[in-house]
């Protein structure tokens, strides 16, 4: 079932200096995530720009600037961002939806969006899919992740606080035949199951996709 964009905003809003303080430095303790972050940083190379979807807290903005890559950040949520710039001043962070990208059409580079897509029904993944593809430049490059299901979770508390959400999962083969017929091409899917005590117990899924070149 479709979520109300502005109540995902005010949900994020309310526990946006927890969840920096839990994810903060998440991908020391990820190796998967490392491996899967030098790869993208290898092949965005030079090219510009690199935006990160769904920031959060600005944890992988933060990696891949480590890794070289000239990057800025986009989420929904304003305290979620206020929180992004205080921990990485070197990096600029604006408030954008990803449904619906104030972006010119073949203008980015390269796209992450870690988790950004978990509160999404089927048919806003396909949204979410449409946009970023028509902001991608020829050859531009889509990493995401994802957790692996078929499961909706509803969740009354978040990181200590009352929350009312819900957390999608999905099948990969929901998302590569969504991406296949969006027109993504070179699509890989690399799954893993979570890291035991410092995730929620969930497989996962990491999802690298092509815009064709011209
Ligand atoms: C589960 S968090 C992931 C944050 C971060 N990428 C991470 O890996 O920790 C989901 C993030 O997506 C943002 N978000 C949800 N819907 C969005 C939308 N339509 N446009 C932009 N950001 C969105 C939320 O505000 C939240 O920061």
């Amino acid at each position: 079932m479709k979520q109300k964009l502005h109540k995902i905003e005010k949900e994020y809003d309310a526990i946006a200096k927890e969840y920096a303080e839990k994810f903060c430095d998440e991908h020391e303790n990820k190796p998967m995530d490392r491996e899967i972050l030098l790869r993208f940083s290898q092949e965005i190379g030079n090219r510009r720009p690199v935006w990160d979807f769904g920031c959060g807290p600005g944890q992988t903005s933060k990696y891949l600037q480590n890794l070289g890559v000239q990057i800025s950040g986009l989420d929904l949520s304003e305290k979620i961002l206020e929180q992004a710039r205080a921990k990485h001043p070197g990096i600029i962070f604006r408030k954008g939806n990803i449904l619906e990208l104030d972006f010119q059409d073949n203008s980015i580079a390269g796209i992450v969006a870690f988790y950004a897509i978990v509160h999404f029904a089927e048919e806003q993944v396909r949204e979410a899919f449409r946009e970023i593809f028509r902001v991608l430049q020829p050859g531009g490059i889509f990493l995401f992740t994802y957790h692996i299901g078929g499961q909706t979770i509803h969740i009354d508390e978040f990181l200590g606080k009352k929350a009312d959400i819900d957390f999608m999962f999905f099948t990969s083969d929901f998302m590569s035949v969504c991406l296949k017929d969006i027109g993504f091409e070179k699509i890989e899917i690399i799954e893993r199951e979570s890291y035991p005590e410092i995730e929620y117990q969930s497989r996962r899924a990491y999802v690298f996709a092509k815009k064709p070149a011209i």
